[in-house]
């Protein structure tokens, strides 16, 4: 086991008995008569991920002395979220590895990808409707929303190289940041209340998700598809201009500069990532946009700090490490 997986581990130990509640969840919220049906949710629901996003639901409920019977429930409906959009978004980006193992839409079809992240969303929000407050619906129907957004954002501004860092970081703030800033809030306030520690954990959730995108975008560039367990490349391959490429391609000349766009654009060429190695200094954007990841999660470490001392609270100081040290 690596040094990060350790720390994965160790971050999510505070809340074990929380996380065992919500894997039960979502195993029966998933459960279909249809064999098809079952085939499909049975081969997502084997190779589990991270789960840190549900881990942060009963983290912050914990580090705030807010946890309830029904936060696991809650983390499991952000987990079943956060799968529909997985399933929806490797149907977008042509990725044909997930969690290790082949993506819905490469082991069946787009249709039925499309259909399956479908299912997951309804089942997510069905869900929630059986909570006693609407504080979870509301806020991750808001954050779903978010999420779209984001992801019709992102594909519209394919091959922008005149993206400012400012509208790359809206991007993945709404696609991805959005999702981590609801889980942390909906922890530390449902059923509701507790406006002021809800929004202090918002932000949390905001800055680790960010930071967490921008060390994805990293790992699509210069990650190993077998160390990351997903499809890399992929980012070039489909003209997303992510902000270590930008960085990369702000400190080239004009002729490198012409070269990365056309590395972006040629119709045919293959493996436009490693192409893009060659031609820039692309180790030197990522290592540009890993100091912007590392700015904003030590915000988000001090966003906690003042927190009463538990293990959930060092749980969430020390995601802000494990976030930039991830390699899958
Ligand atoms: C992948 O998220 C999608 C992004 C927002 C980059 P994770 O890396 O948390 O995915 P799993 O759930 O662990 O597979
Ligand atoms: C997508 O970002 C984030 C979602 C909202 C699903 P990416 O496209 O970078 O995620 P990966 O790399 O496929 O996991
Ligand atoms: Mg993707
Ligand atoms: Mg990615």
């Amino acid at each position: 086991m690596s040094a990060s997986d350790a720390r994965l581990e160790r971050l999510i130990a505070p809340v074990a008995d929380g996380m065992a509640r919500m894997r039960e969840i979502l195993v029966r919220q998933v459960a279909e008569r249809s064999h098809a049906v079952a085939d499909m949710t049975g081969h997502v629901g084997r190779f589990r991920g991270k789960q840190l996003r549900g881990a942060l639901v009963l983290l912050a409920g914990d580090a705030t002395g807010n946890s309830t019977d029904e936060h696991p429930a809650i983390a499991a409906i952000v987990e079943m979220i956060h799968l529909a959009t997985l399933v929806h978004d490797d149907v977008l980006d042509g990725a044909d590895v997930r969690r290790r193992v082949a993506t819905v839409h490469q082991r069946w079809d787009n249709q039925v990808a499309v259909l399956l992240g479908d299912f997951l969303y309804a089942r997510a929000f069905a869900l929630s409707t059986d909570l006693s407050s609407r504080l979870a619906s509301r806020a991750l129907a808001e954050a779903t929303r978010r999420i779209c957004v984001g992801e019709i954002e992102q594909s519209t501004l394919r091959y922008d190289f005149e993206l400012t860092d400012e509208r790359c970081e809206s991007i993945a703030g709404a696609k991805t940041a959005t999702l981590y800033a609801a889980a942390c809030e909906l922890g530390a306030r449902y059923p509701g209340g507790r406006e002021e520690i809800g929004q202090e954990l918002w932000q949390y959730g905001l800055e680790i998700g960010l930071a967490f995108q921008i060390v994805d975008d990293c790992l699509d560039v210069v990650g190993e598809e077998s160390v990351v367990g997903k499809s890399v490349g992929n980012d070039v391959e489909d003209g997303k201009v992510t902000l270590p490429v930008l960085h990369a391609y702000r400190a080239a000349d004009a002729a490198t500069q012409a070269r990365i766009r056309e590395i972006y654009t040629q119709p045919g060429l293959a493996h436009r990532v490693q192409l893009l190695r060659s031609a820039c200094d692309l180790l030197g954007g990522v290592e540009s946009a890993m100091a912007r990841a590392q700015q904003l999660t030590v915000r988000a470490r001090a966003r906690v700090a003042a927190l009463p001392d538990s293990p959930a609270r060092s749980a969430l100081e020390d995601l802000s490490e494990y976030v930039l040290e991830r390699r899958w």
